[in-house]
Formats: C-alpha cells, structure tokens, sequence
C-alpha cells in the first residue's frame, strides 16, 4: 500500500517536496533553523529519505540498529522528540495534496503507521545515547596538498572516540552552516585527541570546497556520529590488501596506523590511484610508512598521467595485474565509480565477498 500510494504523486515529486517543507515551516517556523540556508541545495534530501525509509525498511524490526544510529544522529541536526509529529503530518499532508482523488483513508493509516514504528525506534535510539550530539573541533593545520586536495588536523575539544577505519559527519559552520557530510579521519585514535582529514574538493560541492579553499587554523568545525564498519580484524591472520582512490586514501591510512601498533606477521599491500601524480597527494607519507615497516608494500597508478613513472590506469586494473588475491582480505575506499570497478574486479578474481569490506564515497 506504501508503495502504491507513493506511486500516485512519484512524478510530482518536487512539488510533492516544496509543500512539505512550507507546511512544515509555516505551522513550525523555529523549525527553518534546523536545515541548511539554501535549501535548494538539498531540496529534496529528508522528504526523499523518509520516504526511502518508510518503503524499504518493510520489517523494521530488522533494522533496529541502523535506525537507532540514525535517532542517535538527528541529534546534530536538533532535531527533539516533538518534531516528529509536525514532519509524519507534513509528509501525509503534502502526499495527499498531490495524489488526487485516488487517494484513501487507507493510505493515510499505513504511512501513519509505518512512520510510527520508524520514529519510535529513532527516538528511542537518541535517548538512550550518552555521547554528545556534536564535538566541537579547532582546526590547527591546514595545507594545500594539490589544486584541489588539503589535509588538516583538528583537535576536539571533548575526547571523540571512534575506530580505525569508521567515517564522521562534519560541519563547518562558518561557511556552510547545516550542511553535514561524511568525512574519514586519516589517522587511527591518538593520545593527544587530534583527527587528520584528507578532502577533494569535488565540482560545485559546497562542503567539500569550503574546506578545501577557505577553511582557516584556528576555525571551529563540529564533529558528530563516528559510523562505518571498515575495520579491522584483529584475529585474522591473512594478509590484507588497501585499495586506495584519491582521498579514499584517508580510511586506509587510518588503518594502517593501527596496524603499525601491532602486526608483526600480515603481509600489507596498499594500491593508491588518482588520476594525475599531483592527486597522489601523500605519497611521501605512504613511501615513508613502507621504508619503515618491512610488512608494507605501495603501489601507485595513474589513469591521466602517461609520463607517471609507476603503474598506468584505474588502479581497479593494476591490482588484477599483481596477485594472487584468494588469501587476502580487502579494504576499497575511494569514489562511488572506483569502488564500483574495483569490486567488479575482486568478484572476477574470484575473491569471497565475506574478506570485502569497503567505503564509497558516493551518497
Ligand atoms: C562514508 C563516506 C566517507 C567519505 N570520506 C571522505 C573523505 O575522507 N574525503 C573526501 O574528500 N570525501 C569523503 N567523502 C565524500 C564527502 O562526504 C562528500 O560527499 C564530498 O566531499 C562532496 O560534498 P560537497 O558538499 O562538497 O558536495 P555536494 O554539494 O553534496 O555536491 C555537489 C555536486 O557534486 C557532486 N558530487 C558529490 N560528491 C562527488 C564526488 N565524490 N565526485 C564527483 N562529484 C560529486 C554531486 O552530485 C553534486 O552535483 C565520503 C563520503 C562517504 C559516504
Ligand atoms: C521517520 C523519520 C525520519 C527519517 C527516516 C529521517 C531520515 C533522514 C535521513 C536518512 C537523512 C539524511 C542524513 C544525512 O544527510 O546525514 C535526514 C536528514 C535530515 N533530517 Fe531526518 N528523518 C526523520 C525525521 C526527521 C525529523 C522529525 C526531523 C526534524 C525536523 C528531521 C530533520 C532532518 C534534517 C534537518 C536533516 C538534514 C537535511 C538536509 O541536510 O537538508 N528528520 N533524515
């Protein structure tokens, strides 16, 4: 019946989503504060995801704890129990507006009923949570590393915890306050509390770029929510393997900073590929970590960059020319379209999908 009823108004969609929110801030207008300023950069971005949620999580019993996390991450946005009810109501409301005289009362019941249980269940998540909604974070280096690449470092003001390998979502709220996106700390829990990033400003995007070209030392950023399960295996014996796409190097350095705490037997091979040698932005770092662990080998690629002295092309194909790959397990971070290749490649090669674990950069 969700489905059914979503059908009635899919091909109106935007409009579908600009009565949502004016219903809502009409009715609610302290709630405007809560999203981004231009809101035609998102426009559709919660409505589409409840939607998505409402239809997909058909038992959501079955996911308990994607939607705790994501109660537990509402928190960033302010989002208070209250809120709740004004949204479910937009939802139906703008729907009904749109579907025409097709519309029933029973369609009105099973969204009400199916936004309940997913509402209830991430409630229920962001009360039981003892963290704080968001870190503050200064920034204390910042460095151009290529036209459109920087690393920096910023130190929380309250201990963050998270895993090697996890991601968090990350706001600057000096030049784009309310827009959040998902970054991977390049380095695994320090003592001294500090997170290294490594950001790509990618074509017109507005999180990334900012923090690229105009984040300062000495800016504020807020930190939230460390989530992702690229992590390591401590009680696997097998050798690994570290695809790395441009800044999707971020997550596998990350790991192999744990790994220098403790591997003395696993064999550790990391491919890194970009498209031009400038865009292998930490190769000094990288060829510095190999010097020094015997355990380590790098190999970089380049698809646009026929004088680069190492491999040529998308560096999903060199790793097929190394191997063999059956023993290994592998960790692929980079864009959604690296990742994509990659994996082709491992399921050619014949590898478990069980030893994958992987981050794509893509929403
Ligand atoms: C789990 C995870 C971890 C991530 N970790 C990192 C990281 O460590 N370092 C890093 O640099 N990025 C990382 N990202 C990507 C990051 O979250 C943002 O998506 C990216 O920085 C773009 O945000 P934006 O606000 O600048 O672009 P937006 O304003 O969201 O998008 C602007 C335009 O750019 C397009 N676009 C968005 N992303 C890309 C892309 N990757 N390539 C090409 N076009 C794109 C959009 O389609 C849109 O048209 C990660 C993403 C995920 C999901
Ligand atoms: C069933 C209930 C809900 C579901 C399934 C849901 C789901 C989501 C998801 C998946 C996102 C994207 C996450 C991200 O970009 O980090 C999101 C963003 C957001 N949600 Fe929710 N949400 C719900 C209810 C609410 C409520 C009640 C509010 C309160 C007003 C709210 C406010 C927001 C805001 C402000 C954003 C960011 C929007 C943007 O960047 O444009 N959500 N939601």
């Amino acid at each position: 019946m969700l489905k059914e009823s979503w059908s009635l108004v899919e091909e109106h969609q935007d409009k579908v989503a600009g009565y949502f929110y004016a219903r809502i801030f009409l009715s609610h207008p302290d709630l405007r504060d809560l999203f981004p300023v231009h809101m035609d950069v998102q426009r559709a971005r919660l409505l589409n995801a409840i939607v998505t949620a409402v239809q997909t999580l058909e038992d959501p019993e079955k996911f308990d704890d994607y939607l705790r996390a994501l109660g537990r991450d509402h928190r960033k946005f302010h989002v208070e129990p209250a809120h709740y009810e004004v949204v479910g109501g937009a939802l139906i409301e703008a729907m009904r507006q749109f579907a025409g005289e097709q519309w029933g009362v029973e369609y009105d019941q099973a969204w009400a009923d199916a936004y309940a249980v997913i509402a209830a269940k991430m409630l229920a998540g962001a009360e039981a949570d003892t963290n704080p909604p968001y870190w503050y974070a200064e920034v204390t280096a910042h460095e151009r590393r290529a036209t459109d690449i920087a690393v920096f470092t910023v130190m929380p003001l309250q201990p963050l915890e998270y895993r090697a390998g996890q991601y968090l979502s990350l706001e600057c709220p000096r030049f784009q306050p309310r827009l959040w996106r998902t970054y991977s700390p390049a380095n695994a829990p320090r003592r001294d509390n500090t997170l290294e990033f490594h950001v790509r400003a990618v074509g017109a995007g507005w999180v990334s770029s900012a923090l690229v070209r105009r984040l300062e030392v000495g800016d504020m950023i807020r930190l939230a929510a460390p989530m992702g399960s690229m992590n390591l295996d401590r009680r696997s014996t097998r050798d690994a393997v570290f695809v790395a796409g441009g800044t999707g190097l971020a997550p596998v350095k990350s790991l192999l900073e744990e790994l220098t705490r403790y591997n003395r037997t696993r064999w550790v091979h990391v491919f890194f590929g970009a498209r031009t040698r400038e865009d292998l932005y930490d190769l000094a770092e990288l060829n510095r970590l190999a010097a020094r662990y015997p355990w380590l080998s790098v190999v970089t690629a380049c698809s646009e960059d026929p004088t680069f002295p190492g491999e040529q092309g998308n560096i999903s194909d060199v790793v097929a020319r190394y191997g063999p790959w059956n023993e290994h397990d592998f960790f692929v971070s980079g864009s959604g379209k690296m990742v994509k290749a990659t994996l082709r490649t491992l399921a050619e090669l014949q590898v478990p999908s069980v030893r994958i674990k992987y981050d794509s950069f893509s929403d």
